[in-house]
């Protein structure tokens, strides 16, 4: 290819740049060396919200936002979430290859090994009000663990690594299920080595007395497909805090608590939380038209919709809108379903969301689904987050082993006072 460079004339000066292109990017410190004044800092870049800016250089997960494509490790979405359990989707973001059936058996007996957790962290679980947010409790109890597992600063031991991502994978559900039971009033149940993954998620949560907690095969697989299509996503507002906090070499303990308290937003992983609660508002099919005609006025937006990088339908959202007419199959049809339809209907038909390339997203119809298996709705972005858990542990160990990274410090724009004099108390007005 010719000259792999980017020529840059600064009109200030007339002075010419060539700055080297990688990856069909540059790097922002090579402007530095354009300035006016030899005493300049040089030249920066201002991207609020990282709207147009690469962060790291990652091999985890590719997506293509205008052809709506999801890969893990190379692989579409549609085949993981088809084929694979969540531990073998888990087993590929950290190992860069799906497990074979030997690897599998041995990682998920690792996982299970450390689902119990601590008598002092149920202590801190039952500390709560009972009217908590579990993802408040989730937050702050994944954040407690970093105090009963002091070897996890020792960040750049590989197998110390790895023993706090099989204890973070193991208790983040434990922890999960104990905030819905703690609010519930009911006892805890503890995990079982004969239950899958999602299997215990739902024993822990819903098991009472000799109660069968998934009525269908059908609803454990999906759970399990919702949990493959929520592993992770590159560099999403949480995974990023992951990725910027773990910059400091904190334990990951304290990283992930910062990025589920980033999931926990409504713009990000709470807006599944946030579709139901949209589509409770609009109570009733003949009252959309008038919503939509309020979201189009800038009064409120159409949560669920519309994604930072794909302009296109969100791949895992087909796969999930299929899902959920399998699940109601068995649950029965949940109603706020049609509203949903017909949101979905009118949007994209519409100019306002068709010219800003607004499609459903992840969220959109992930809430129905879990509304119908009978989870509540404040524990859907608690249902983000334990898959998530194995996404956010994969970009952080990939941080701290990549030799271009060191501690995140973005630059600012300073637009505030010059030097001022500084007036004592008596003087001031
Ligand atoms: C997730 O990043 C990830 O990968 C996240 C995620 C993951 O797996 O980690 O995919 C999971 O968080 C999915 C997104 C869930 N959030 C929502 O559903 C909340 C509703 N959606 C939005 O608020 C919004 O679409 C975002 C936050 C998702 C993306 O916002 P952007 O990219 O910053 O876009 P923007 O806010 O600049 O909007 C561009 C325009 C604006 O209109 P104008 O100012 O140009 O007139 O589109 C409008 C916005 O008002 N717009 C919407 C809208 N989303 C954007 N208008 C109505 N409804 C919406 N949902």
């Amino acid at each position: 290819m010719a000259n792999n460079t980017l020529t840059i004339t600064d009109n200030r000066t007339g002075k010419s740049y060539e700055i080297p292109i990688e990856h069909d990017t540059i790097h922002a410190t090579d402007l530095r060396k354009i300035k006016v004044h030899d005493g300049d800092f040089g030249m920066m870049t201002y991207d609020p919200a990282f709207m147009n800016t690469a962060s790291c250089k990652s091999t985890i997960t590719y997506i293509d936002g205008d052809k709506g494509i999801l890969r893990y490790r190379g692989y579409p979405i549609e085949d993981l979430a088809e084929s694979c359990t969540y531990l073998e989707v888990a087993h590929l973001l950290f190992r860069e290859e799906l497990p074979t059936q030997i690897q599998l058996d041995e990682w998920t007996k690792q996982v299970q090994h450390h689902s119990l957790i601590h008598q002092n962290i149920v202590n801190i679980i039952d500390s709560f009000r009972y009217d908590a947010h579990p993802m408040t409790i989730l937050i702050s109890t994944i954040s407690a663990l970093a105090s009963f597992f002091p070897e996890a600063n020792n960040i750049f031991d590989a197998e110390v690594r790895k023993r706090q991502i099989r204890r973070l994978i193991g208790k983040v559900p434990t922890i999960a299920a104990f905030a819905y039971r703690h609010r519930t009033g009911m006892p805890y149940v503890y995990p079982e080595d004969d239950l899958s993954f999602v299997g215990n998620i739902a024993s822990m949560m819903f098991k009472w007395g000799s109660r069968k907690f998934f009525s269908h095969p059908v609803l454990e697989r999906a759970l399990n497909i919702l949990f493959v299509l929520h592993a992770d996503h590159e560099q999403n507002c949480s995974t990023s805090t992951m990725r910027v906090i773990g910059s400091s070499h904190v334990d990951p303990y304290s990283a992930i608590a910062g990025a589920a308290a980033a999931l926990f937003g409504p713009l990000h992983g709470g807006a599944n939380e946030a579709v139901i609660h949209m589509l409770d508002q609009i109570h009733d099919i003949k009252n959309v038209p008038d919503f939509i005609k309020r979201v189009k006025a800038g009064e409120g937006r159409l949560m669920g919709f519309g994604h930072r990088v794909y302009k296109n339908y969100d791949p895992r959202a087909k796969v999930i809108k299929k899902l959920a007419y399998e699940v109601f199959e068995v649950t029965g049809r949940n109603p706020k379903l049609e509203i949903a339809l017909e949101l979905e209907r009118i949007a994209l038909e519409d100019e306002y969301f068709v010219s800003r390339k607004l499609y459903p997203n992840v969220d959109f119809y992930s809430g129905l689904i879990y509304q119908a298996m009978g989870f509540p709705v404040d524990m859907f972005p608690v249902l983000f987050a334990i898959p998530r858990t194995s996404g956010w542990l994969a970009h952080w160990q990939e941080m701290l082993v990549d030799p271009d990274q060191k501690i995140a410090r973005p630059r600012q724009i300073y637009l505030g006072h010059d030097k001022r004099t500084f007036i004592p108390m008596e003087n001031r007005k």
